[in-house]
């Protein structure tokens, strides 16, 4: 008997320690400069959010790693208009990035920035391994020269008519339209953004190029290695029409500009590299940069040379060309780390009709919507609606209707309801079940599949379904509880009442963790109530600390103390619940046309 129970245990150890799998979720940088939007939340940070507290429920070792995207002429443009320096830019704008994740629970493990040290080492790292490995190459090039402003104009000093699918406000280095990477002087009619003007010339200038000819037959068999199913098809067929169409040609990694991550060669003081060469090498920095911040200087190989390990890339569409063929192939240049497991890019956001625009005004920041409304009302809704498949259009009206309708009157509704009957009928107690009948049963065994089918979707990135599926199992349990009608079996028979009530808590025990990835600030409120003492969100904490340079400010996220698994809970009979709240605030129907006018208002 004693020896059998040990191999229980001890079967259990093992097992627990095979599954536990690593998992890297590396989430697109955003540009410092300016408030990010709901259409970026929406596209990337949030999905990648759900992602890895789900993972870390199901106990595999998430490490999730992003930062301010501080180089290149995306900066430099924004603080010319400004007239102040890149660098107050960035600490203008990094600060409010890592302020909106906190406020709204976006968790990362580390969120730091490209202008640190470390990540100016692995990058010259990178770039002299690719040197050495013969994937970069030098060559003369020819770039558009603004003759009134006497200057190169790298990427986004330039605009014009994209020459593959005819958008006339294609940027230097991307057309927004179609996606496509482009070089500026395939530009149809371009013109200066400084000046405005067309008086440009092509000009020689020597570049670093990386070998994206030489990369391209080892990415045709990556793509099509058959391990690409589970790849969302908008971005398979993207990344392999352009890479089966053999098209791929050296591309030039440096620019003539001074903001950015210096040329590790003598004599080229006056180029820095490319900002995108630098930003997708910051998954990397930033792995090693945890590694170093938990005191594990090697960690980071768990993540990126096991070969069990699996890193999936949350970004928005336009960022496809870059995760899907850029950076597979600079790692296969670099050699001996893991390429993307997935790239489960996202459509677009628009809002009311349009498309979300800075220029323009017409946006809406997730700083500024989170000082009217709770965070998780908009992860609901973002998480609900998301732009897996197509772009989708969000409008205040689903919003205010989404909130009212499914979140306060079917999950908050269900868990208030539930929670303050008991509380008031119960003494204040879960209830202690008498035997349970077949609809009891039935809606435990739901509740507890879920776990499976949920996982199932969450896995596959499908997160829209995963939730549509959580808020579908808070309907049947608001079903089973107007059938039983308790508040008046109570007074006949109040042992078949407190049956009802037991199965009605413990299935909202369930949906707590269902919905914990989604909405994890309302389920650690409902923990709390349903009398529990721990902490299932984490703890999100701002971090500074000094390089030789300068202060540093990173976002960390501490999970360690995380109980909960996904796996069907059982709540004890007994246990003291506390006082509850709802969960959710119902919202004014006339918010909508509000919100919609003010955004009218300052559409430009
Ligand atoms: N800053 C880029 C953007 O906002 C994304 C960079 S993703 C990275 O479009 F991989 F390069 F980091
Ligand atoms: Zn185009």
């Amino acid at each position: 008997m004693f020896f059998e129970l040990w191999n229980v245990v001890w079967g259990e150890e093992i097992m627990s320690q095979e599954s536990a799998r690593k998992i890297l979720v590396a989430v697109a940088w955003p540009y410092c400069n300016g408030d990010l939007h709901i259409g970026h939340i929406a596209g990337a940070y949030l999905p990648a959010d759900i992602f890895a507290r789900y993972q870390r429920l199901r106990g595999n070792d998430v490490l999730m790693v992003s930062g301010s995207d501080t180089h290149g002429t995306p900066i430099t443009v924004h603080a010319e208009e400004l007239g102040i320096s890149p660098r107050e830019v960035i600490d203008r704008y990094h600060p409010r990035i890592l302020e909106l994740w906190q406020k709204f629970g976006i968790s990362f493990d580390l969120f730091t920035e490209t202008d640190t040290e470390n990540h100016w080492q692995v990058t010259q790292d990178f770039f002299l391994t690719h040197l050495h490995n013969d994937y970069i190459y030098k060559a003369e090039m020819e770039q558009l020269f603004c003759l009134d402003c006497q200057r190169f104009l790298a990427d986004r000093y330039v605009e014009g008519t994209c020459p593959y699918c005819g958008y006339p406000h294609a940027r230097g280095d991307q057309c927004d339209n179609c996606g496509r990477t482009l070089d500026s002087i395939e530009l149809i009619n371009p013109h200066c953004k400084i000046c405005g003007g067309t008086n440009l010339e092509h000009r020689k200038t020597e570049h670093f190029f990386l070998d994206l000819g030489k990369l391209n037959p080892p990415l045709v068999d990556w793509i099509n290695d058959g391990q690409k199913e589970h790849w969302r098809p908008s971005v398979l067929n993207f990344a392999r029409a352009q890479l089966e169409s053999g098209e791929l040609h050296g591309r030039p990694i440096t620019r003539d500009i001074k903001w950015g991550i210096p040329v590790p060669l003598p004599g080229y003081e006056q180029k820095s590299i490319y900002v995108w060469y630098d930003a997708v090498i910051g998954y990397l920095a930033a792995s090693k940069e945890w590694s170093q911040n938990v005191g594990r200087p090697e960690a980071w190989r768990e993540w990126w040379q096991q070969p069990e390990a699996r890193s999936f890339y949350f970004i928005g569409k336009d960022n496809i060309p870059f995760h899907a063929i850029i950076w597979p192939g600079m790692l296969i240049g670099y050699g001996g780390l893991n390429l993307p497991y997935d790239v489960p890019a996202n459509e677009y956001l628009n809002v009311e009709g349009q498309q979300l625009s800075k220029s323009r005004h017409w946006v809406v920041e997730g700083l500024d919507v989170l000082e009217r409304y709770d965070p998780d009302p908009w992860r609901y809704v973002l998480a609900a609606n998301a732009p897996e498949t197509q772009d989708i259009d969000f409008t205040w009206e689903e919003f205010v209707r989404r909130n009212n309708n499914e979140l306060v009157a079917t999950w908050g509704n269900l868990a208030n309801r539930a929670l303050s009957f008991c509380y008031k009928r119960f003494d204040g107690r879960v209830p202690t079940p008498g035997v349970l009948d077949q609809r009891d049963e039935a809606l435990l065994a739901l509740s507890a599949e879920a776990f499976d089918k949920v996982g199932a979707l969450l896995d596959a990135v499908k997160l829209r379904n995963a939730i549509t599926e959580v808020m579908g199992l808070a309907h049947e349990a608001n079903r089973y509880l107007n059938e039983k009608e308790p508040w008046k079996r109570i007074k006949t028979d109040p042992a078949a009442a407190a049956t009802t009530m037991y199965v009605c808590l413990q299935v909202i025990d369930r949906l707590k963790v269902l919905f914990l990835p989604f909405l994890p600030f309302s389920s650690q409120k409902l923990h709390t109530f349903l009398g529990y003492d721990d902490d299932i969100m984490g703890r999100q904490f701002v971090e500074k600390y000094k390089e030789t340079e300068r202060e540093h400010l990173a976002l960390r996220y501490d999970g360690s103390a995380l109980a909960e698994r996904w796996e069907p809970t059982t709540l004890a009979p007994g246990q003291p619940l506390r006082k509850p709240a709802p969960l959710f605030v119902k919202l004014d129907e006339s918010i909508a046309e509000a919100e919609t006018a003010r955004m009218l208002a300052h559409l430009g």
